[in-house]
């Protein structure tokens, strides 16, 4: 039965196997020090890679995610125990409880239409006054889907036990900005698990209107994870940072 990638424990391991650290770790590693942060919320917080080294680097860091395996794998992390886990999506979420809010890996793509707008306004209101969020979407002018739609060459994963699984993609073409794949994973037991995926591809107009009409002012959309303007960059991302608009004084 196909399953989410984040939900199997053996699919969280070939997961962290495949997403080491990165340009977009430093990225958003060096955006929040911009700032003063002393709290810090990593919203879809995945196997805790940037909430375990945001915490080291002495933010007070909470980390959410609503699938249990991997947030298992994250607290059996070195380091894990400077982190608040949260299991669960914005239902759990305190109000006016952060200064940033991270939303990395393209968290934000995972989000249809009808749930977009009541994520952003549940991240707005755990933001307190000033708060920053700060979160990456793949560039629809990027077209990755077609790096994932080509007769994907199976690739060897290989686990820190030194075992190897066979995996590779099928995605369908977008309709509408959505893309849909399948992950599959065929382990040396025989095992084969596959994962279903529907991501949302938003345009920067898009994103920047959904965003300010959540109450929160754009302040920079950046094209890549050097910094580059949007659409000059290869890595075809689209990153936002915000910052809280200050609500009218009152006579
Ligand atoms: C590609 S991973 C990114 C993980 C991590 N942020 C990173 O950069 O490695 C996407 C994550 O989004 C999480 N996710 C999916 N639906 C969510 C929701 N409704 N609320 C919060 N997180 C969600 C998944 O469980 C998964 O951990």
């Amino acid at each position: 039965m196909p399953r989410g990638e984040f939900e199997d424990p053996r699919l969280v391991e070939v997961h962290d196997a495949e997403n080491l650290w990165g340009w977009e770790d430093d990225f958003f590693m060096a955006a929040l020090a911009e700032r003063s942060a002393p709290r810090v919320l990593d919203f879809g917080c995945g196997t805790g890679r940037l909430a375990i080294a945001m915490a080291a680097a002495g933010h007070e860091v909470t980390g959410v995610d609503p699938a249990r395996a991997a947030l298992d794998a994250a607290r059996r992390k070195p380091g894990a125990e400077r982190v608040c886990w949260l299991p669960g999506s914005v239902e759990v979420l305190p109000a006016r409880a952060y200064d940033t809010v991270l939303m990395t890996g393209h968290v934000a793509q995972r989000f249809d239409d009808r749930e977009w707008p009541a994520v952003l306004r549940a991240l707005r209101r755990s933001l307190d006054r000033g708060g920053r969020l700060i979160f990456d979407s793949r560039d629809p002018a990027g077209r990755h889907w077609a790096r994932w739609i080509s007769p994907d060459p199976r690739r060897t994963v290989t686990l820190p036990g030194g075992e190897t699984v066979t995996a590779w993609t099928e995605a369908t073409s977008p309709a509408a900005g959505v893309v849909s794949y399948a992950g599959h994973y065929q382990f040396l037991d025989g095992t084969e698990l596959t994962s279903d995926t529907t991501l949302r591809f938003r345009s920067e107009p898009e994103l920047r209107r959904s965003v300010e009409a959540a109450g929160f002012d754009v302040d920079r959309v950046y094209g890549g994870w050097a910094r580059e303007p949007v659409g000059l960059s290869e890595d075809g991302e689209l990153i936002v940072l915000a910052v809280v608009r200050p609500e009218p004084r009152t006579a």
